[in-house]
């Protein structure tokens, strides 16, 4: 984690967080302990507790020894309360909604934490760090891109090239799905139902339609709206023998998983360890991937480390940032100078040089207004 490396060099040097305490609730994994690493580096105290408990790796929190609560969840999210951070860094909001009141700040990882702070009257400001433009650049559209496509082919060991994959929801997670899908060999149908972005699918070049429709041409099929039942009863009635359903929104609720059931009642089989084999009709059978669960962490091993290296960069700054300014109580975007920065030191550490505007090129931007 090249970029997490250089931030906690500096922030060796320059110790901007002397002496605050940050709670933590995120995914106690070896990246994590990086982040960990970089915010002690910098003065401060870390007081972590796992946002999943099931994916902590034991021999992560044992190496981070003293500040690492584990155990339960709740017990985990008191005993980093109790620790009376100054800062918090949460993944789903429950950390922050404990403590805000006493909090000078906090950021926040997951967008269904977002819509639970956006809704709530905070006491402290909070970084919406999912909202940043280096972490949905990267995290987003490229670590998810590729690693839904990792967990469908490790489910299935299927060959795209040659497939039609339907891409449902053209957001920032979709279109990284699509892409890759693409740059694999596979035909990408685009579902939407927000008109702008399915301009832009067409645009790129995708084919645009109803899922209804797509319902019937379809091989591969991934929903990634965060909306509910985008796949249902009536789709799976038009789709293929041996059509693949597969859920990278948040929730598993994207497959409507009751109709499924319904159809097949007990034409079901387990085809592969993670293949749910649904006969819909006879001679129509449907493979479930994961239950229908968030494909890329239920059949991959989440975002590779090389983006989680960029989300932290950001949480590390972001804390940063807290601790130098004053902002009024809220949810706020993450500075640009923050995404600048992060975007910096990633393309040194890929080696990646870029221009510098000259002084008379920087002088032409800061005069040119657009006409009355
Ligand atoms: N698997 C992961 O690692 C991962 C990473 C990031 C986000 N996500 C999840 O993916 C989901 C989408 O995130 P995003 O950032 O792309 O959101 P987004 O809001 O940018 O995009 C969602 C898109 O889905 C479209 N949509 C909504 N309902 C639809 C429907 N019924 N049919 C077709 N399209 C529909 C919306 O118009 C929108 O363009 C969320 O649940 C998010 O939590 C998962």
């Amino acid at each position: 984690m090249p970029v997490l490396r250089s931030i906690r060099e500096r922030f060796g040097a320059e110790r901007p967080l002397d002496g605050v305490r940050v709670g933590a609730c995120l995914h106690v994994t070896a990246e994590t302990a990086n982040l960990v690493l970089a915010l002690r580096a910098g003065g401060a105290r870390v007081d972590l507790c796992a946002a999943n408990p099931y994916v902590t790796q034991e021999d992560v929190a044992e190496a981070l020894g003293e500040g690492v609560h584990l155990g339960d969840y709740r017990a985990g999210l008191e005993a980093v309360a109790a620790a009376e951070p100054d800062i918090v860094l949460d993944d789903g909001a429950e950390l922050v909604m404990l403590v805000h009141e006493r909090l000078r700040g906090a950021t926040e990882e997951t967008r269904s934490g977002l819509v639970h702070l956006r809704a709530t009257e905070l006491g402290c400001p909070v970084l919406a760090v999912n909202e940043a433009a280096a972490e949905r650049a990267l995290n987003d559209r490229f670590g998810t891109g590729q690693s839904a496509l990792d967990g469908i082919l490790r489910a299935t060991r299927l060959l795209l090239a040659g497939q039609t994959v339907v891409v449902l929801g053209y957001g920032w997670t979709g279109r990284g799905v699509a892409l890759r899908a693409r740059g694999a060999g596979a035909s990408v149908i685009v579902c939407e139902v927000d008109a702008l972005r399915a301009l832009e699918a067409r645009m790129e070049g995708f084919e645009v339609m109803p899922a209804l429709d797509a319902a019937e041409r379809g091989d591969v099929f991934v929903t990634v709206t965060g909306s509910r039942d985008v796949l249902r009863r009536e789709h799976f009635l038009r789709m293929r023998d041996g059509a693949v359903l597969a859920n990278a929104g948040h929730f598993d609720v994207e497959i409507a998983l009751a109709d499924l059931r319904d159809l097949a009642g007990d034409r079901v089989v387990q085809a592969l360890p993670l293949v749910e084999q649904y006969e819909v009709e006879p001679g129509r059978r449907l493979n479930l991937l994961a239950r229908g669960q968030v494909i890329n962490l239920a059949a991959a091993q989440g975002h590779p480390a090389a983006v989680m290296d960029v989300s932290f960069a950001v949480q590390a700054l972001a804390a940063v940032h807290l601790v130098q300014h004053e902002l009024p109580p809220g949810v706020h975007q993450v500075p640009a100078q923050i995404d600048e920065e992060v975007a910096r030191l990633k393309l040194a550490s890929l080696g990646v040089a870029i221009d510098v505007e000259t002084p008379e090129q920087q002088d032409y931007r800061g005069r040119w207004a657009p006409p009355a």
